[in-house]
């Protein structure tokens, strides 16, 4: 495998940051939800929440240069979903980015970094009380739908139309 895109095949950058991405993405997603579960007490929680979060924002940053500027995408795998695979594809760079603004947005209205980085740390304050959560809250949905109909989407062309998932690294393929 190149360490650019051909037109059949992912480069290995391209599927290092995928893949990266993706555990950030997750990771965000499971100790977003158990900060909110555990409330005041989460402090902890909270400083891998925002590290995730900020992470899978820069690398995401990091791979629409990467595709704008050096790399050259493969072509679509069918034409008849391309706009909306497109689409999918748009979202997984936008909502990330998005995600981290209202995230910063919420720890600087509510005054919550004081709490969190001060010794011994402070509880937490109520973030539903802040217009970021809102923002913040339809983007983690949408997300998560999102990130249903994307591994649907890509089960579906391994096991039902037999194409090989392109997204994973295969190292004894010729291009
Ligand atoms: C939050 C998690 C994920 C995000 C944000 C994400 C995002 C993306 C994006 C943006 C692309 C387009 C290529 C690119 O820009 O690099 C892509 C391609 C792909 N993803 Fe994911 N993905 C995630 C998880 C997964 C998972 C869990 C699977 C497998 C079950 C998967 C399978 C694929 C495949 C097979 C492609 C290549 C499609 C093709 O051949 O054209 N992804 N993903
Ligand atoms: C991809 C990036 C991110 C994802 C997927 C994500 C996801 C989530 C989720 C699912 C929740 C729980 C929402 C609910 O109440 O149902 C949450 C809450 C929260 N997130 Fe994020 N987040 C991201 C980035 C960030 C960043 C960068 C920050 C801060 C700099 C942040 C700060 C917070 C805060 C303060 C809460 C509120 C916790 C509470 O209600 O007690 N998030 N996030």
């Amino acid at each position: 495998m190149t360490l650019r895109s051909t037109p059949k095949q992912y480069g290995m950058i391209a599927v290092l940051l995928h893949w990266t991405i993706a555990g950030f993405i997750l990771a965000a997603l499971i100790s977003g939800f158990a900060v909110d579960a555990i409330g005041k007490s989460a402090q902890e929680i909270l400083i891998v929440h925002i590290f995730a979060g900020i992470m899978a924002a820069l690398l995401t940053l990091l791979r629409i240069i990467w595709w704008l500027v050096i790399d050259t995408r493969p072509l679509a795998l069918s034409g008849h979903s391309k706009w909306l695979v497109n689409i999918i594809h748009f979202l997984f760079y936008v909502i990330p980015l998005g995600m981290a603004l209202s995230g910063l947005a919420m720890m600087f209205f509510s005054g919550a970094a004081d709490q969190l980085f001060s010794s011994p740390s402070g509880p937490l304050p109520d973030f539903d009380l802040f217009r970021p959560k809102n923002p913040h809250i339809l983007g983690s949905r949408v997300l998560l739908g999102l990130l249903a109909l994307h591994v649907c989407a890509a089960l579906y062309h391994r096991f039902a139309q037999k194409t090989p998932m392109r997204i994973l690294y295969r190292p004894k393929a010729n291009n």
